[in-house]
């Protein structure tokens, strides 16, 4: 069984990736006013994958015998200056994530949840790739600048972006 203090960490970590979605869905809906498709596509499976997340902590807290809690959130900011500021935020928002998963294995390791380490150390990777991938869209819209060929073609990638649905046993 769980124990308190890693309980509260999963629960509130589960309802921060409600948050990201929140946001990533909010950031889709400002990339879809400048009619960027695609990287409003791009966006809206960021916040799909949120609720992947969500999923994860969720099933893992039923596990051990915890309970998921939902709570309230603040909204998220509804207009960004640009499309760079947009990802420059998201890139903000996961470093802030990468920083909450540390803690919650650093807390495990200190309660010797060996279960929780192990667990949580999934989003150890996760969290490099999903740094990495917000990055790549940032160094890209630094190299096209205000090209209006490149915003064409740059929309045109993030346009196929598509979801992928983990293994039933791991999600
Ligand atoms: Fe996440
Ligand atoms: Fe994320």
């Amino acid at each position: 069984m769980i124990n308190e203090r890693i309980a509260k960490l999963i629960n509130d970590q589960m309802n921060f990736e409600v948050e990201s979605a929140y946001l990533y869905f909010a950031m889709a809906a400002d990339l879809d006013c400048r009619d960027l498709d695609g990287f409003s596509n791009w966006m809206k499976i960021q916040g799909q994958e949120e609720l992947q997340h969500v999923t994860r902590f969720y099933t893992y807290l039923v596990e051990r015998e915890g309970r998921p809690f939902f709570t309230g959130m603040p909204a998220p900011q509804k207009e960004w200056e640009s499309p760079l500021s947009i990802f420059q935020a998201a890139l903000v928002h996961e470093r802030k994530v990468t920083d909450r998963i540390n803690k919650i294995i650093t807390a495990a390791h200190e309660e010797g949840d060996h279960a929780t380490v192990n667990y949580v150390n999934w989003f150890i990777n996760e969290q490099i790739e999903e740094e990495a991938n917000v990055k790549t869209v940032i160094a890209q819209l630094k190299l096209i600048q205000d090209s209006g060929q490149g915003m064409f073609m740059l929309n045109k990638e993030l346009a196929a972006r598509q979801l992928t649905v983990p293994p039933a046993q791991t999600q």
